[in-house]
């Protein structure tokens, strides 16, 4: 199988890019990541679903790099969008206004007029009050705004508490009886077009069996309401197929596209026969395993039991770890000869809190001063989740493509992280 992290000469290489040299040439902490691997991710998400009238709508929350968006545009996908900015990054980016969804629990007026003005395939609205307003934000502007209701299948995905969406007690969608009711009744509203129905339940989902229980439902319930006549002709299935995050470089991707073979298999069963065009919101899938946050170990120290080292990679650049005690593989960069022992040891990044913990009594080789570590499939939700917490500037990120690289984003300079300050006018001296 295809490895896009071989070890080569004794190091680790992303495609043919020394990760080293790269390392030299940017400093400290950065990501990057393969675009081959993304390339090739997203080939055969779109392979698996070849024959079913599907738009792949990378849910770019996931990952929101320039680079990484018009990789997957240029390959003809669409967007999962959440926000106004991350409209403006699709659009930027060029994705086609009718392959992008809008979606989210709290869209603003502003936010639903930008994507009406954009023309974009539909919003995933989650509440009756967000209807409304939807209705009269493009009334107000002489249109009508196409609509997937998205229902909450009130199942239970089996993944982290934090990221389970589809449940009765979550925040999301509408519960189905209810919007079977209103639909049924009101069928249609002046500002909008009822157009789909969507779904997602949670993310980094590893069983099928959810996912068929949610699909079923929104099945029957558009099978109910077309029955009805309200003219749905579109289902948005979501997101969340979850990626292997414990293994070595070269087998994280045969976990996925077991998975993916096990999930479109399952949808192809449910839609056979179905007179729907279906979305699919994958995020994690086509970019978690194909980026690498590059550390480096700045000391390594004895306190009393436990060996602690300390890399110059923290919380702010990656806090999946932190915040959901997420577990990502930690590997170093020269490679480790066999047959050498292994030792447990925490590694911790410089943020001035205990939770600033990538790794508890981890087992690595021996390290030291100046080494360089990876920590790996923080492709998704690790870039676009970082903060400049201690003041810390936002790390680079790096695109690799065969033998060449280029700096996709630069690291945030102190000007630009400081230059946002503003003094108010009793403390400005100058004024
Ligand atoms: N569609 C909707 C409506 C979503 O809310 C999400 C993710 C996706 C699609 C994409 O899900 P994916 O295919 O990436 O699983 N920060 C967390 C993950 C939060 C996911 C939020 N919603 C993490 O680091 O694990």
């Amino acid at each position: 199988s295809r490895n896009f992290f071989p070890y080569r000469d004794g190091r680790l290489h992303v495609s043919q890019v020394p990760l080293d040299r790269l390392a030299e040439e940017v400093g400290t902490p950065f990501y990057c990541y393969s675009g081959d691997a993304l390339e090739s991710g997203y080939r055969s998400f779109a392979a698996a679903l070849s024959g079913l009238p599907a738009t792949i709508c990378y849910a770019l929350k996931a990952n929101s790099n320039q680079a990484v968006i018009k990789t997957f545009a240029e390959l003809g996908a669409g967007a999962d969008v959440v926000s106004e900015g991350e409209l403006r990054r699709a659009l930027a980016a060029g994705v086609p206004a009718e392959r992008i969804v809008f979606a989210g629990v709290g869209k603003t007026a502003p936010e639903m007029a930008a994507g009406l003005d954009a023309g974009i395939m539909q919003f995933n609205v989650e509440s009756f009050a967000e209807l409304e307003l939807l209705s009269q934000v493009a009334q107000q502007r002489g249109t009508t705004a196409p609509v997937a209701v998205r229902v909450n299948p009130n199942v239970d995905a089996g993944t982290l508490d934090q990221i389970t969406t589809g449940r009765a007690d979550s925040k999301f969608g509408i519960d189905a009886d209810e919007a079977r009711a209103f639909l049924m009744q009101t069928k249609s509203l002046p500002g909008i077009r009822f157009e789909g129905l969507a779904v997602h339940i949670g993310s980094q989902l590893t069983d099928v069996a959810p996912y068929r229980a949610a699909f079923q439902r929104l099945i029957g319930l558009y099978h109910e309401l077309r029955a009805a006549g309200v003219p749905l002709r579109r289902l948005d299935l979501g997101g969340g197929i979850g990626i292997s995050y414990k293994h070595d470089l070269q087998g994280q991707f045969e976990e996925s596209e077991q998975r993916v073979r096990d999930y479109t298999q399952m949808v192809r069963g449910l839609v056979s026969g179905l007179d729907a065009e279906l979305v699919f919101e994958p995020g994690r899938l086509l970019v978690g395993n194909a980026g690498l946050l590059v550390t480096r170990v700045l000391f390594v120290k004895d306190n009393g039991e436990r060996r602690f080292v300390i890399v110059d990679a923290a919380m702010n650049d990656l806090i999946r770890p932190s915040l959901y005690d997420a577990w990502h593989e930690i590997l170093p960069v020269a490679q480790t000869p066999e047959g050498t022992a292994l030792h447990p040891v925490d590694v911790v990044g410089p943020v001035c809190e205990s939770t600033d913990t990538f790794a508890k009594q981890r087992p690595l080789p021996p390290l030291r001063e100046g080494d360089l570590l990876v920590f790996s499939s923080a492709g998704a939700y690790s870039f676009v989740m970082a903060s400049t917490y201690n003041s810390r500037p936002l790390a680079p990120e790096v695109l690799v493509r065969g033998d060449r690289s280029a700096v996709v984003r630069a690291r945030m300079n102190y000007d630009t992280m400081i230059g946002q300050d503003r003094l108010p006018d009793w403390l400005d001296e100058t004024a």
